[in-house]
């Protein structure tokens, strides 16, 4: 996968992409990358990015020229009629693009939420170009004429589009074959299903947070290890597992059980936890 960043501070974007796991899959040849600074795209002395609104308000926003030339040279085509997509995820408003065309993403605090499953589709993608929104914004004819989708990554705002882009750039490319062990993903939270084994996919009950995990010393400064991780008892610690899974998810995300869909085992569970009491 080619990711291309176009932003107005790519160095805050570097490191990410020179350190750790990220640096391993570039170095594989999993991942490419490009950052793009938009200011190179200026043609004036000045080297402006950003003017006033049209209309008044409130901020700058960021220039359609330099932002377009950026797009065209990472490869990004004009949509030939010009026409907006709102959102080009939703797969069926395809028409003419081809399929080797760049998917792109212009990271806004009023666009699609981020959540796994559209990583998992951004995943599958040949060559993704970020546009890191900075100021009140882009210029609308830009969306229009260039972006397929609009992604924010939750419901606060961010002062940099940057950290946005960063957000989803690690969702994303952790998902790419080879990045990232099966096993590993298969297990965390939001990728394995209720009384699932873990390591099958397939979309069985609702997504849960992930269960309590402990490594060496089983006993840290008094504190233990739960004892049946240590009882190599694979079907208790599988049942435990889930559980855990279950009291975590009452306690901080309920409304992930209130969809249904949950197995037997799993309601029986459920059951246990509240029979025990509130103090989750
Ligand atoms: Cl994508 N950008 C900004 N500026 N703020 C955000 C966001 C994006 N997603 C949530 N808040």
């Amino acid at each position: 996968m080619k990711i291309s960043v176009l932003s107005l501070f790519p160095d805050i974007l570097k490191a990410f992409f020179e350190d750790s796991i990220m640096k391993r899959a570039v170095d594989k040849g999993l991942v490419e990358y490009e950052l793009v600074d938009i200011r190179d795209f200026a043609t004036d002395r000045h080297h402006k990015c950003d003017d006033e609104i049209y209309g008044g308000g409130a901020g700058m926003l960021m220039l359609p020229g330099p932002l377009g030339r950026a797009l065209e040279a990472s490869g990004v085509r004009p949509r030939s009629d010009g026409s907006a997509t709102m959102g080009r995820g939703e797969k069926e408003v395809v028409t003419t693009d081809s399929a080797d065309a760049p998917r792109t993403i212009l990271l806004t605090p009023s666009g699609r939420l981020l959540n796994q499953a559209l990583a998992r589709d951004l995943s599958a993608e040949k060559h993704l170009v970020l546009v890191c929104g900075r100021y009140e914004g882009v210029d609308q004819r830009i969306v229009d004429r260039y972006v397929d989708d609009e992604v924010s990554i939750g419901d606060y705002v961010l002062s940099s589009g940057e950290v946005a882009a960063l957000v989803l750039v690690d969702v994303v490319y952790r998902l790419v074959p080879g990045v990232i062990k099966g096993e590993s993903l298969a297990e965390e939270s939001f990728s394995s299903h209720a009384g699932e084994d873990p390591g099958k996919s397939g979309d069985v009950g609702p997504t849960l947070l992930e269960y309590p995990q402990y490594t060496r010393p089983a006993d840290y400064d008094n504190l233990k290890v739960p004892d049946v991780l240590t009882s190599g008892h694979h079907a208790k610690i599988i049942r435990w597992r889930l559980k855990e899974q279950l009291r975590k998810t009452l306690a901080y995300r309920p409304e992930l059980l209130a969809k249904g869909g949950l197995p037997k085992v799993a309601l029986d569970l459920l059951k246990e936890i509240t029979i025990e009491g509130g103090d989750i």
